[in-house]
């Protein structure tokens, strides 16, 4: 069966999520798994919809014995194929998924990011994702009074899975986000 296309992934989060804020997540995701894609030469498509989907099943599962695991089999359903479910089982540690892929590395390197990154714009004065620096990101996140529940760990360990430099790793995520800033509302 061939992998459902983007607008019916996108159809399937807007009939799960109401959450503004949580479909916006999925788009900040979705956008900085697409950039990654081209730095690992993965399937753009399919990267960006593991992204696009991988807390689509939040709202109605939020309990951890639940999300992923509910929405994967919805997915499975669906007849996404299953190595594109394993890329959103590996963005949550707890389903001790192997992050054994690069696909996989980066969603999990991703979702706390794109979060503080988000955070970090909603404190400058504009509110913009174009004014916040890498340098200004590094700092905030060793503020540890500012988005207290951001899991730093995970996001140190995200960019040491993928070999890279914290500052790199937040260089391609911030760009990410910023090519779709109209859409974050930021
Ligand atoms: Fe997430």
């Amino acid at each position: 069966m061939a992998m459902p296309s983007r607008e019916q992934s996108l159809a399937l989060l807007e009939a799960w999520v109401t959450n503004q804020n949580l479909r916006k997540h999925m788009l900040a995701v979705e956008a900085a798994m697409r950039a990654y894609a081209k730095v690992y030469g993965g399937d753009l498509d399919s990267w960006g919809q593991a992204g696009l989907l991988h807390d689509f099943d939040y709202e109605r599962y939020p309990d951890p014995t639940d999300h992923p695991f509910k929405g994967v089999a919805e997915l499975q359903r669906r007849g996404y194929p299953s190595e594109f479910c394993a890329i959103i089982l590996a963005h949550a540690p707890h389903t001790h998924e192997p992050r054994d892929t690069p696909a996989k590395q980066c969603i999990f390197a991703v979702d706390e990011l794109t979060g503080f990154i988000v955070a970090v714009a909603l404190v400058r004065p504009s509110k913009k994702l174009a004014d916040v620096t890498v340098q200004s990101v590094v700092k905030k996140l060793k503020d540890k009074a500012f988005a207290r529940p951001v899991n730093r760990e995970e996001i140190q360990k995200g960019a040491a899975e993928l070999n890279l430099p914290l500052e790199t790793h937040i260089q391609h995520v911030l760009a990410a986000l910023q090519s779709i800033a109209p859409q974050l509302g930021l």
